[in-house]
Order: structure tokens, then sequence, then C-alpha cells
């Protein structure tokens, strides 16, 4: 058995995270986290906790704030070396910079290579779960999950799936997506902390044989999750509506080939129409907002008021998305609600990059909570991490605003440590 006592300020979501606000969570000053064989064994002040625990070895991180690990519920970890790339828009942008680069990861140890800069990039910035899109080379998929499974971090990934309006050596065809995101989703779902997604790029780059044969594997793999794009721009959606005349909007196209169920993760989702809007909440599916891709590729204002009524999970998108990080993506997601008249409370920015991603990809039961049985996966932060943030801080009157300019202001530098299973792994220290 092993035991850690890891102490700081604690920030607990326990009630009902629909009543986000400032009431939301439990704020301990001197908090502590019990980590017992990876898990969180107990949650609560320092002094009980050293108490009932003595010998156990303790780390303190003083006025730190430990949080739950970020989890990032949308990235493309094949974008890290092409992430802000120049003056494009979505279709234009992936045409020009990401398909390119998503070729080279039919080369295994550039596929290794990247993937282990990503979770290295991601876990420095207090991420600890992404669901991530690889190419559509199988070895793409196996060396994002090995390097996760060495770093016994909690991922969900798949295979992105293409058969038209492709360059030659990014298609696949509907049967060998099928037969190759079938013999991925046996080799790694499940296998300690990995999961499989069913991953269609979007419906520009499938044709609906391919969707249908997606849609097949997803009803023979119901416990599997299917991640896709959805009504990101304007011209995209009118490109849709031309490829796809019989669908009455975006949302048909993935319906109509057994691809909208509730486990299904859509990202973007900015221009819904009314009936995708009520679907979506029908059958119980997860939207992700990706604010900083939103602004940087000009999609558009996501709608925080859709949470009312669907899960929404936050994240970078990258490497459409403009920051590997979850505090410069939260401060988007605030700046974004402002510009559509809505101010999010800091509590409601801090769970939508924890529990309610977590909820998003329906992991809930195991992360996003400081709570006794969740996964000890966390994040440290020094509220004060920059002489800007600091000067700041000192004269905040409460937890909220103690936290709220490192979330408006924060980077890594913020991160002081990350644990992973209970285990610390942030690099560079
Ligand atoms: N739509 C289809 N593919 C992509 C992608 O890689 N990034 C973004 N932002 N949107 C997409
Ligand atoms: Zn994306």
């Amino acid at each position: 058995m092993t035991e850690r006592l890891i102490l700081g300020q604690l920030l607990a979501f326990e009630g009902d995270p629909r009543a986000l606000g400032p009431g939301a969570a439990r704020h301990d000053t001197f908090g502590a986290v019990l980590v017992r064989d990876g898990l969180i064994a107990r949650v609560g002040d320092a002094a009980s906790l050293r108490a009932d625990h003595p010998g156990v070895p303790v780390t303190d991180h003083g006025d730190d704030l430990i949080l739950p690990g970020f989890i990032d519920a949308h990235v493309h970890y094949p974008q890290t070396a092409m992430i802000a790339s120049w003056g494009k828009r979505l279709i234009d942008w992936l045409n020009t910079y990401t398909f390119p680069e998503e070729a080279r990861f039919h080369d295994p140890d550039y596929a290794t290579d990247i993937a282990g800069r990503y979770l290295d990039l991601v876990t420095s910035n207090g991420t600890t779960t992404v669901a991530s899109y690889c190419t559509i080379h199988p070895t793409s998929v196996d060396a994002f999950f090995a390097a996760a499974q060495a770093k016994r971090m909690r991922v969900l990934a798949g295979k992105t799936c293409m058969d038209r309006n492709a360059p030659d050596d990014l298609r696949d065809t509907a049967q060998s997506a099928y037969d190759d995101s079938r013999a991925l989703l046996r080799k790694w779902h499940g296998v300690d902390r990995l999961g499989y997604v069913i991953t269609p790029r979007f419906s520009p780059t499938s044709t609906p044989e391919q969707l249908s044969a997606l849609g097949a594997l997803w009803a023979e793999h119901p416990d599997c999750l299917m991640q896709t794009h959805l009504s990101e721009q304007l011209d995209e959606i009118a490109w849709v509506r031309d490829l796809y005349p019989n669908a009455r909007d975006y949302l048909d196209t993935y319906e109509a080939h057994g691809l909208l169920g509730s486990r299904g993760v859509y990202g973007h989702a900015i221009h819904l129409e009314p009936r995708e809007t009520t679907r979506l909440a029908e059958v119980g599916a997860a939207l992700v907002h990706c604010p900083t891709s939103n602004t940087f590729i000009g999609s558009g204002l996501f709608d925080m008021g859709l949470a009312n009524t669907i899960s929404v999970g936050l994240a970078t998108d990258t490497g459409g998305g403009s920051s590997f990080s979850m505090l410069r993506t939260m401060a988007a997601a605030y700046e974004v609600a402002q510009l559509r008249g809505h101010a999010v409370h800091p509590s409601e920015l801090i769970w939508r990059a924890t529990g309610g991603s977590a909820q998003a990809l329906h992991l809930e039961d195991k992360i996003g909570r400081l709570a006794p049985g969740f996964e000890a996966d966390l994040c440290i932060l020094n509220l004060a991490s920059t002489p800007a943030i600091s000067q700041r801080h000192a004269r905040a009157s409460d937890i909220w605003e103690a936290v709220f300019p490192t979330i408006m202001m924060g980077d890594d530098r913020a991160v002081t440590q990350t644990y992973v299973a209970g285990v610390p792994v942030k690099t560079g220290r």
C-alpha cells in the first residue's frame, strides 16, 4: 500500500453542479487529500488528516490550491507542432496546415515523438486527461495510447476516419475505417486507464457509407464514446448541406447514420438550429466548448446557455486552439460569454474544466472531483505565480477573487505540480 498526504488550499465541488456559483464548492484554507494506491482515500482539513494518519509521507504545497487535474475534452495531439498557424479559416486551415502535418504520422517514430511531447506539455499545464483525435494511421493511435499508458494517464482517443475530401495519403475507406477502428478498439479499450473513441472527423470528410460503417461499429460497442465535429463554421455548414442534400440539418448527417447518441461528444456546436439543440438534449449527448479555437479560427461565439439543457465540456482543441493551457481556455470561455452578455462565475469555469468535462466524457464517477474513491489526478496552482497576478491576488477578499486572476492571466508557470494517479509528474522542476 502506498500513501501520501498532500496539503494545500482546497476547493471541493460537492453539490449539484447546475447550482454553480459562490456556494458551489467547499473551501479549506488548510486542506488535505489522502492518496492511497492512486486513489483519493480522504479529503478534509489538514490537522485532522495528519492526526488520523501519522507516519504517512506529507507533501505540503502551502498556500497553493489543490484542484482535480484539468480534463481537456477535445484535442488533436497530432496538431501539436503546427499550433498557432497564421491567417486561415477552417477549411483552408485544414488543407494548408493540418493535413500536411497529419500525413507525417504514418511514421511511428514521429508519432511517438509528438505523443510524448504533447503529453509533457499538457501535464506541465495541469491537464491529466484528454480526449484526442489521432490521424487516419493506426500507428498514431498506438503511439498515443502507449505514451499515455507509460505515464499512467487516463486518456481517450481514436483513429480519425476520412474517406473523401482529404489528400490521397490521408484517406481510408468505409471498410478499412471500420476494420482499423475495431482492431484498435479491441486492442486498447479498457486497458489500464485508456478508452477508445470512435472518431469520424466530420461529415465533409466521410462518405455516407463510412458514417454508416462507424455507426454500425458504435452499435456493436455502445460503451464506447463517439466524437466528431458539429457546426463550427458557416462555410462548413453550407458545404455539409451540399454534400448531404437530404439531411434536415448538420446533426441529421450523423443521426441518419447511427452517430447520434448519449455517448456522442460533439465539438464546437456554435451555429446550431433549434431542432439540433432539441435532439441533442433529448438523446443526452454532450457538447464541447473550444473557445480559443473558436476565436483563433474565427468560428463564432458558443452559447453557454446550452449548458442549461445539454452537458457541456471545455477544451483547448489543440492545434486549432491557440493554447495547451486549460487556464487560458477558461479565460477565453469567460471572454466569449462576456461578448454574449453573460459573466461566467469562476466556480463554473473551474467546474467545466474538471467535473463538467468529466461528465461530457462519461467519466464523472472516476475523475474530475476531489472526493473519496476518485482517481488521484491533481493540479496544484500557485495563485500568485507572476508579479501581475500576485499584486491583484493580494487584494482578494475571498477564494473566488483569489483564483480569478490566475484563471484570466495564468499559464503553466501557475502549475506548481501535477499528480497522475497520486504521483507527481510535472517535468522541468
Ligand atoms: N473540423 C474538422 N477537423 C477539424 C480540426 O482538426 N480542427 C478543428 N478545429 N475543426 C475541425
Ligand atoms: Zn477538433
